[in-house]
């Protein structure tokens, strides 16, 4: 079948490497940039490789901006950005513009697929009204979502080993989505309906978001108690049943933890509910930076002004380059605002904000944000007598 898969990011360009052993693949993206660079075999992706994109390449994989590759789809997967607007609302404008070039260039009828996070009711009350609302012809296409739950860097659980959640508008839908998402990922679960799907998908990411910002606020209570938050969580984890461990850390960041849970705020206001944990989650969440920096200027006498600090680690997660929505950002404005003068360094991201990863040079404070693998054999001690560490991986006595 020709599969058409809008955006090639983190989620589409996996998406479309593991489908291109089954079908013709073509990889549409607005970023012509990116898309050239995809049919030279140059992966923008942690985790695939050349030889992945050579390979799909050789099954009939293309990258292509050219919308009119829709026409004759017989399968199309929408797995665009679902970001929050600046007043932390759904941002459904790539969404949006995914289902335009759909109405508009579609001509056979096909599957569509939604693979971008958003709330429940999105595949039935969003994408199929819009689509069919700007068909010149009409052409009925059956409707599913299939939530992506990759998390980048793990190296157990990936695209083909997670179990996948699928739903259609229909059985027709249904089946063709199951169908598909069989050839590729090992446990395909079918569910009573997409809204259950969509709504399963915030609640994992917002699980993650209400336990770190918990956990969070536990380190702030370990700290004035004088006890090791560590210890105490490993102390904690020693019970066999009812607990699972979080780690406290700087915040959280990526495209999924820190939005995705607003998706799910966002849907409860309009049936008149308020979500209290997810608002003060986000609120926690947002105000570790800020109470690192408190700390270090504590540390280091409560004055920064003039010391030079340096941020180790400025992705969201560690060993991955992705700085999307990373708690580091603020981190790095707060030192700023407290008068620091401030570096950061970063091997894995290298280049951020306009400037490149400075070189690990003496300093009066480290701030460890994230830790990178090739960190952990960094003599950090020879850098700075002050060494902060937000991830528990650093032996020092100033952390969280
Ligand atoms: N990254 C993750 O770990 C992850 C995990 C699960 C789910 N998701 C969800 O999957 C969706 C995609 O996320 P991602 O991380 O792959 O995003 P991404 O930013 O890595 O990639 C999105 C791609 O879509 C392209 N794009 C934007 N608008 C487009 C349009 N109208 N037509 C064609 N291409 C367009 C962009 O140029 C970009 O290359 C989001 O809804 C996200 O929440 C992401």
């Amino acid at each position: 079948m020709k599969v058409v898969i809008i955006g090639q990011g983190y989620v589409g360009l996996n998406l479309s490497i593991m489908a291109s052993n089954n079908h013709k693949v073509v990889g549409f993206d607005i970023n012509e940039s990116l898309v050239a660079n995809l049919n030279l075999a140059k992966s923008h992706i942690e985790g695939i490789t050349e030889e992945d994109l050579v390979r799909a390449k050789s099954c009939g994989y293309r990258a292509s901006s050219d919308p009119g590759e829709l026409t004759d789809a017989e399968i199309v997967v929408i797995s665009v950005p679902t970001p929050l607007d600046e007043n932390r609302q759904p941002d459904m404008s790539f969404i949006e513009s995914a289902c335009m070039n759909i109405a508009k260039h579609c001509q056979i009828s096909a599957l569509i697929v939604n693979e971008s996070t958003s709330y429940p009711g999105t595949v039935r009350n969003y994408i199929k009204p819009l689509i069919e609302s700007n068909q010149k012809v009409e052409i009925l296409h059956s409707y599913a979502v299939a939530p992506e739950r990759v998390d980048p860097g793990n190296k157990r659980w990936n695209l083909e080993n997670t179990p996948r959640l699928v739903s259609g508008l229909d059985s027709i839908a249904t089946t063709k989505a199951k169908e598909f998402y069989s050839e590729f990922c090992v446990d395909v679960i079918e569910v009573t309906s997409p809204e259950v799907a969509e709504a399963a998908k915030l609640f994992e990411n917002t699980f993650r978001q209400v336990n770190i910002a918990l956990v969070n606020e536990f380190a702030k209570v370990t700290n004035k108690l004088g006890i090791s938050v560590y210890e105490t969580l490993n102390a904690a984890d020693s019970k066999p049943y009812g607990f699972m461990k979080f780690q406290p850390s700087l915040g959280v960041g990526g495209h999924c933890i820190p939005v995705d849970p607003s998706y799910l705020a966002h849907i409860g206001r309009q049936f008149g509910v308020e979500t209290r944990f997810i608002n003060l989650a986000n609120e926690t969440n947002l105000a570790m930076p800020i109470y690192v920096a408190q700390r270090v200027r504590s540390d280091l006498g409560g004055k920064l002004n003039g010391l030079q600090i340096l941020v180790l680690g400025v992705s969201y997660k560690s060993d991955v380059a992705d700085v999307r929505e990373t708690p580091s950002s603020i981190l790095i404005s707060e030192l700023k605002r407290l008068g620091a003068e401030v570096k950061w360094h970063d091997p894995v991201v290298a280049h951020w904000n306009n400037e490149d990863s400075a070189p690990i040079a003496t300093v009066d404070a480290i701030v460890i944000a994230q830790m990178h693998q090739e960190f952990l054999s960094l003599p950090l001690n020879r850098y700075s007598n002050y060494i902060f560490d937000c991830t528990g991986k650093f032996p020092t006595q100033h952390s969280l």
